[in-house]
């Protein structure tokens, strides 16, 4: 439960797009990036010049969110182009990384934002899995996996640092029943969890896992890989909340806008460096206080003295997706 206070009720930012220098020349993907958090991220970015890949399942929702976006007044305007994946269907994947790569020679950040909550038990992916586990956590395994060789290859080129994957995790980590952070047990098939906030929260701390076991993969080659928790926010994720549940949260919800400034902070601060690889954020830009003691113990392999269950969720992300490179 440690830090949930200071969760809630963050503050005022003190890294919003004022701290941002130009962004011309950069290349970055928000998947999820035509509602909610990802779009504000995406609208902070495009008045800074750089190019970006809105990433989604729907192509009239993407050319909306884009042509919306267009049309507030920038100086220095940068360019939106669509990326079609559905994180619910492996099969879509290879494509959506084949198309960006067609396209371009960089990639500066890599913003896994994409996500859903409030999904009723039972809900399954097209390929069978948890409907949580497989859009928060395969998919963007799969895409990051396929996007790595350009992240390192960006690498060379740019400052120490900064080239970056952040991944969407959440406050409701802190307040998960499930020991660990997740179950693999649990996402075999006819064993999966019928409670809708204990799936999330497992994919939750499984992005908090693939952030960590990410870096330990890529810092050596100067990737930074960082956990992130946007904030209690307005957005269309709310809206399937049971009334009661949004009633409550209602008093500590914020603009999606605040949690931008989350991502923003984790994407391109300085202050997060290569060192910082696996580290929880919390909002609107900080470092998580008191990160929960046996998430902590699953991100430290056994040799290590920890329980090396974030390695174990890799490795079973890897067996899952490994067919639909
Ligand atoms: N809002 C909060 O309070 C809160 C708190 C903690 C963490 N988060 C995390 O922040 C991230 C952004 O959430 P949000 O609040 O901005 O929610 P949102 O407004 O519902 O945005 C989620 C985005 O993910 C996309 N998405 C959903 N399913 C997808 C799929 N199968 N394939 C590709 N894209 C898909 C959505 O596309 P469509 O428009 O097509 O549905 C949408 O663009 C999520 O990872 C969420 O878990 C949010």
């Amino acid at each position: 439960m440690g830090g949930v206070l200071t969760q809630l009720f963050p503050g005022r930012p003190h890294f919003t797009e004022a701290n941002v220098d130009s962004l011309q020349g950069k290349v970055f993907i928000v998947t999820g990036g035509n509602s909610g958090v990802g779009y504000e991220l995406v609208k902070i970015l495009y008045a800074k010049g750089a190019r970006i890949y809105v990433a989604g399942r729907s192509k009239t929702k993407i050319t909306s969110a884009i042509e919306g976006i267009k049309e507030i007044p920038t100086e220095t305007p940068g360019e939106l182009k669509s990326l079609i994946v559905d994180f619910n269907d492996m099969t879509t994947i290879a494509a959506c990384a084949r198309d960006f790569l067609a396209q371009e020679s960089r990639l500066d950040v890599l913003w896994n934002n994409a996500g859903v909550s409030m999904q009723p038990p039972g809900s399954t992916s097209v390929q069978g899995y948890e409907r949580h586990m497989a859009v928060n956590c395969l998919g963007p395994y799969l895409l990051t996996k396929l996007l790595l060789p350009i992240l390192k290859q960006t690498v060379q080129i740019s400052p120490e640092g900064s080239v970056r994957v952040v991944w969407a995790t959440s406050g409701i980590v802190d307040m998960s029943p499930v020991p660990g952070g997740l179950s693999l047990e649990e996402q075999q098939s006819g064993k999966h969890a019928q409670d809708m906030n204990h799936n999330y929260s497992a994919s939750k701390a499984g992005n908090w896992f693939l952030a960590s076991e990410l870096d330990k993969r890529v810092r050596e080659a100067g990737v930074v890989s960082v956990a992130q928790s946007p904030g209690t926010l307005r957005t269309a994720g709310m809206d399937k909340a049971p009334f009661l549940m949004r009633a409550m949260l209602s008093i500590v919800m914020h603009p999606p806008k605040m949690g931008a400034y989350t991502e923003l902070w984790a994407g391109l601060s300085r202050d997060v460096t290569i060192e910082d690889g696996a580290r929880f954020i919390i909002p609107w830009g900080r470092w998580h206080p008191s990160p929960r003691k046996d998430c902590l113990e699953s991100l430290k392999s056994k040799k290590e003295g920890g329980t090396g269950l974030a390695a174990d969720f890799w490795d079973w992300c890897e067996e899952q997706t490994k067919s639909y490179v």
